[in-house]
């Protein structure tokens, strides 16, 4: 049977990150699930459809598949690699429009699961304790303050030579949160048997320690209860 971890938690809470490097560490496969809400996103946004009842009826024209290149996640839209073009603020913002609607995640959940059935997994997202994998062997929710998860953006685009107010940045993350929290069906939040890890003061190498000190002692028990 294959190994799951399901990372989930608000924008900015340094989950790709931190399950990236656990993949590595682990030799599992990172799944990035956000990048498949921001590929249907970014097919809705060239096709300038703004209408959510007609982005419902027309997602299947959307196929979004996933492979991996060098160990990185690539995702194809259509038969294009769109990985380039999906970190843009407005596909994430048309990414969280397109995460409320039922049969776009129906769409991407199948796609979820049928990875997490192939290969052990490390994915992350918004519902993946919660809906997607409801029987993933270790659940973690990883979160911040706002404030702290809007500096770490602020200063990852000032390296970037990108101009920015971080007012601003924690007013739209605050605003994600919202929309992600609020929707009716698969909104974030934390599984019952998730493991909180609040990372406001942690850096991301404690995060990463904290996280497989927690796959070690579970994977232990684990074998204790098999034997
Ligand atoms: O993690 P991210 O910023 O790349 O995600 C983009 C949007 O997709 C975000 O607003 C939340 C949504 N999303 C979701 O609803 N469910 C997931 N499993 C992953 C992302």
């Amino acid at each position: 049977m294959s190994y799951s971890i399901a990372i989930d938690g608000p924008a900015g809470a340094g989950k790709s990150t931190i399950a990236k490097t656990i993949a590595k560490k682990l030799n599992f496969i990172y799944v990035d699930t956000g990048a498949m809400y921001r590929a249907m996103g970014l097919y809705f946004l060239r096709q300038g459809v703004t209408d959510e009842s007609v982005m419902e009826e027309r997602c299947k024209e959307a196929a979004i598949t996933i492979k991996y290149k060098d160990g990185e996640q690539q995702v194809i839209l259509n038969g294009e690699n769109v990985n380039s073009l999906i970190r843009r603020e407005e596909v994430g913002k048309m990414a969280s429009v397109v995460a409320k609607l039922k049969a776009v995640r129906y769409q991407l959940v199948e796609l979820q699961r049928e990875l997490a059935e192939t290969a052990d997994v490390i994915m992350d997202g918004r519902d993946i304790g919660t809906y997607v994998l409801p029987d993933a062997q270790i659940k973690i929710y990883l979160t911040a303050s706002s404030r702290v998860r809007a500096n770490r953006r602020y200063l990852e685009l000032r390296e970037k030579g990108m101009p920015c107010d971080l007012d601003q940045i924690e007013a739209d993350i605050i605003a994600r949160d919202e929309q992600d929290m609020n929707r009716e069906f698969a909104p974030l939040r934390q599984a019952d048997d998730a493991i909180l890890v609040d990372s406001s003061e942690m850096s991301k190498d404690d995060v990463v320690e904290k996280v497989i000190s927690i796959y070690n002692n579970i994977s232990k028990v684990g074998n204790t209860c098999g034997n």
